[in-house]
């Protein structure tokens, strides 16, 4: 039953992303309908890429799962680079749009030892030594424990299993907000990076443009406390055929509410959001999340703080930092050099709150506008535009830093 209104819920939020009437234009991406069913590593397989799954254990127990391209060319002299990706979402990120476009394969292209992770409480992370996940306990997690423990695992792992001292970090969103988690808060992790490239950076978010995230925000603590009180920690969890139940339910009559709800979270840019492209990452997208991050990144977008979860109870807060102050994140402990890239139509990561981010940190490098004006959040992932615009210059700018790196 449970289940039943579970998937009603998810798709009435997502019900309408499939055909919501966005342009039919030609994608140049090399993708099929049927890639909305495969998993990461049968994508990548499928692109003509060899890949290995590693299995990641975190100082809390965590069991994650990390997908590799390994070099092709293991003669070059080129550090490993580890991939995170956003929230909701998991490394398919990196691999969905082929292997023409896709940033993993144009950085295993170039020679590159490709790592990606998968955060706790997505699809391909979701297991724990002692915790079932179907408890509460598993699920007791935010952004902060991604950053905390899943981020130093999988560098840690990285760095082991390939010899090199150190290693690039490219990350989306959510992903780039754990480098920085990583950086400020674990000892040692300024050693093991060369330079982060931070993608639409999720760490200041309270000029949010979107009025559905506001709206959210403003009825997170019923909404979660509904959740709890039926016994669900997770929020948006990947489900076995979510594909073909969006294809089968999508009404025609609410495509305009739909289209106009999607613009409103991620930003408009229609020329470089293909429908196809859009469906078929619906067999990938939601992968899962835990309720607490949702909160916590709600706390974010309405204090315009960085800083740890606020349990909004002096007693609580007393007994897990030590303080009735919740801990700020201390960006000027993340001394690597940082790389920014912003989409001045970015509803999600406004990009005044990345120009926020870079005055707090201590090496800013680089900080890239794409030169499309009307690039949004989603389209760091999807667009059509987004090799030329974006994916190139990620790409020259890991070169540079690997080249200086040795
Ligand atoms: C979690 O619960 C579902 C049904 O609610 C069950 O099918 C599944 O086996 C459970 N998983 C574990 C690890 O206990
Ligand atoms: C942040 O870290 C820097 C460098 O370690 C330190 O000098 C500074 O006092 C810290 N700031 C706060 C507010 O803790």
């Amino acid at each position: 039953m449970v289940r039943v209104i579970w998937l009603l819920v998810l798709s009435s939020v997502h019900v309408c992303l499939v055909q919501c009437g966005f342009r039919n234009s030609s994608a140049p991406f090399l993708m099929e309908e049927e890639d909305a069913l495969l998993t990461v590593p049968q994508l990548i397989r499928k692109n003509g890429f060899s890949v290995e799954e590693h299995r990641v254990r975190t100082e809390d127990g965590y069991l994650l799962t990390m997908f590799r391209i390994p070099p092709r060319k293991p003669g070059l002299r080129k550090h490993p680079v580890f991939m995170m990706h956003s929230l909701f979402s998991s490394s398919a990120d990196w691999v969905l749009i082929g292997r023409k476009h896709g940033l993993a394969y144009l950085l295993a292209n170039r020679g590159y030892d490709v790592w990606m992770g998968n955060a706790r409480g997505s699809r391909y992370s979701k297991r724990h030594e002692r915790y079932s996940v179907n408890s509460s306990q598993f699920w007791d997690f935010s952004f902060h424990e991604i950053g905390f423990y899943d981020v130093p695992a999988f560098v840690d792992y990285v760095l082991a299993n390939t010899g090199s001292h150190r290693l690039h970090y490219v990350g989306f969103s959510q992903g780039a907000l754990t480098g920085f988690i990583a950086l400020s808060d674990r000892y040692g992790m300024n050693d093991k990076i060369i330079e982060l490239q931070a993608l639409s950076p999720a760490v200041y978010m309270h000029r949010s443009l979107s009025g559905f995230i506001k709206l959210l925000v403003s009825v997170v603590r019923p909404l979660t406390d509904a959740l709890e009180f039926i016994q669900r920690y997770e929020f948006l969890p990947y489900i076995e055929g979510q594909y073909n139940f969006y294809q089968a339910v999508c009404p025609a009559p609410a495509q305009t509410i739909c289209r106009t709800l999607i613009y409103d979270v991620v930003g408009m840019n229609p020329d470089q959001l293909d429908v196809k492209t859009l469906r078929i990452f619906l067999g990938h997208f939601p992968a899962g999340s835990s309720l607490k991050q949702v909160k916590h990144y709600s706390q974010i977008i309405r204090d315009g703080i960085f800083r740890q979860f606020e349990y909004g109870d002096l007693a609580i807060n007393l007994n897990r930092y030590g303080s009735p102050q919740v801990p700020r994140y201390n960006l000027s402990r993340a001394t690597v050099p940082v790389r920014t890239y912003y989409g001045y139509n970015d509803h999600v990561v406004n990009y005044l709150n990345v120009l926020q981010l870079q005055q707090e940190l201590p090496n800013l490098v680089g900080s890239y506008p794409v030169p499309d004006k009307l690039f949004s959040h989603i389209d760091f992932i999807l667009a059509n535009n987004v090799k030329q615009v974006l994916y190139d210059e990620v790409v020259r700018n890991v070169e540079k830093a690997d080249a200086e790196a040795f």
